[in-house]
């Protein structure tokens, strides 16, 4: 089975892709081949909304999201991670979930009953901050798209990599998340 990361963070070594990497070292190896995607290292541009994959299967853009989009297909779990900005997901993060739509509109693929791990990482101490935001995503977007939103981790009072790895309630989170995979 396949488990692949997306990771929406600019920073290389910051909160998100510290979380998704500690769940995917911590699924059982001999089940899951994983692999992790950093969107602001690789070029995705936004969706021109041109409407090509709606007369036809996929999109006409030819960048980055042609592998990622089959690495999505591929996987049997996904983990999509995000720094919080001003109240929403980043830039990357967007850019990245708006060029699904190719997916929406394919005869032939679909993203059904495809296992999703969101996280969400953010300065605010208070984790239901944003929750009504990252519900409407999880409605609106991803169980739109037909996911199966298995886990949503809000991993909140992170403002450098230090305050995560002092923080054992959210590392065990993680650690359970790929636990109970
Ligand atoms: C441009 C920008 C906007 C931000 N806006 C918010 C915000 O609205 N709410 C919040 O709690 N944190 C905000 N933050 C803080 C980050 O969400 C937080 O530090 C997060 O843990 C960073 O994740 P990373 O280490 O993976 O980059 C912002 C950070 C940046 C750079």
């Amino acid at each position: 089975m396949k488990i692949v990361g997306f990771s929406g963070s600019p920073r290389k070594d910051g909160s998100t892709n510290t979380l998704i990497k500690r769940i995917l070292k911590k699924v059982d190896d001999d089940t899951y081949e994983s692999s992790i995607y950093y969107l602001n290292e690789l070029n995705i541009n936004p969706c021109q909304a041109c409407g090509y994959c709606a007369e036809n299967e996929g999109c006409d853009l030819d960048d980055s999201m042609k592998d990622l989009i089959k690495e999505l297909e591929d996987s049997d779990v996904v983990i999509i991670g995000s720094p919080i900005y001003y109240g929403e997901v980043s830039a990357q993060t967007k850019l990245f979930t708006d060029r699904f739509y190719s997916i929406f509109n394919s005869k032939t693929k679909n993203l059904k009953n495809k296992k999703l791990i969101l996280i969400y990482t953010q300065a605010n101490p208070d984790p239901k901050t944003y929750t009504n935001y990252i519900k409407h995503q999880k409605k609106f977007l991803y169980e739109f798209l037909e996911f199966d939103v298995v886990n949503t981790l809000i991993a909140a009072n992170l403002h450098f990599k230090e305050d995560l790895l002092e923080n054992k309630d959210l590392l065990g989170e993680a650690d359970n998340i790929a636990l109970r995979l």
